[in-house]
């Protein structure tokens, strides 16, 4: 079983995790995921590989606390185990090197670019990412993106740190000429919403842009069919085909619909988890 090396809480429903799980870091890339339970006959979450280091045999992990599963991950702290990790799962986010990259995050969505980020860095390409909160107060991961990029902007929606306004209000800037100038690439990882604004922001200048698609996964292996996403009017299993997609293919009206059919059973195993804390306080 994994063991969780070191946490750190970065908002109070955010929280950092490094494991340790050689075999998974070894072959990791940026863009993939990794499934994990935290108990027995519990469910598997998705979970997108924040960063890896191979010579340490670690993963980074960021899990935001949303329900029952994600509540009972940040409940664990340093020396604890995890009960299963697997991965790495899905493709890893391949484009051509040598040309400027624009890594946009939006909650969680911001700790996949720490190794997207350092391994585009690495190889030459010129890199931007563009971190996005409500508040400075729920900002992450700024300062540990500062020397794995060339630049890093930030943005709240109440001006209380960096540019006052959305992620895809930069964006457009920077494509319309702003420093660091118009990216080749773009990437957005996060909501949903943030995710389908940063399509149509790039879609009339041509810019191309994937996104990290997030559906309800039950298997992550291509099995059951619960992750299918429609892209360019194919339906495509965003753990297996994904789950980065072209963004300016994929149908988020379909997505944003399907994520949402099961909200009264995911209410209903928050409040049994709120049962069983309670009646474990008494
Ligand atoms: C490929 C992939 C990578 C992901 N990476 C991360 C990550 O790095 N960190 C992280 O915190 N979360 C990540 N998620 C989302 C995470 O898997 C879900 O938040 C988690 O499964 C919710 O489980 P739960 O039991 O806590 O909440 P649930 O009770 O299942 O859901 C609670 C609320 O969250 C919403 N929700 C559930 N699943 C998702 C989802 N997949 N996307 C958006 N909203 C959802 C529900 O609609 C509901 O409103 C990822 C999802 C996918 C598919
Ligand atoms: S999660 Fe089952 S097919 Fe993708």
């Amino acid at each position: 079983m994994p063991r969780i090396i070191e946490t750190r809480q970065l908002t109070p429903v955010t929280k950092f995790f490094r494991i340790d799980a050689p075999l998974i870091a070894a072959s990791a890339r940026p863009g993939q995921f990794v499934m994990l339970r935290v108990r027995e006959g519990g469910e598997r979450i998705p979970i997108t590989i924040a960063d890896y280091d191979r010579e340490a045999g670690t993963l980074s992990l960021v899990v935001q606390e949303v329900g029952a599963t994600t509540k009972r991950v940040c409940a664990l702290e340093a020396g604890d185990e995890i009960l299963d990790v697997a991965g790495p799962l899905g493709g890893h986010i391949d484009i051509p090197p040598g040309g400027h990259v624009c890594g946009i995050g939006g909650g969680f969505g911001s700790a996949a670019l720490l190794c997207l980020m350092r391994e585009f860095t690495a190889r030459g390409d010129r890199t931007t990412a563009i971190l996005g909160a409500r508040s400075k107060d729920l900002l992450i991961l700024a300062d540990e993106l500062r020397p794995l990029s060339h630049n890093v902007e930030v943005c709240t929606d109440d001006g209380s740190a960096g540019f006052k306004g959305f992620v895809t209000q930069r964006l457009a800037q920077i494509i319309d000429g702003d420093a660091p100038g118009r990216p080749d690439h773009v990437i957005a990882i996060g909501p949903m919403a943030m995710m389908r604004a940063v399509a149509e922001t790039t879609r009339g200048p041509k810019v191309k842009t994937l996104v990290s698609m997030d559906p309800l996964m039950v298997d992550g292996t291509g099995m059951c069919g619960g992750c299918r996403v429609n892209v360019g009017g194919k339906a495509k299993f965003a753990c297996v085909d994904g789950p980065c997609f072209d963004a300016h293919e994929v149908d988020f009206d379909v997505a944003m619909r399907r994520n949402k059919a099961y909200v009264r059973e995911e209410k209903r195993a928050l409040d049994r988890l709120a049962c069983m804390t309670n009646r474990e306080a008494r």
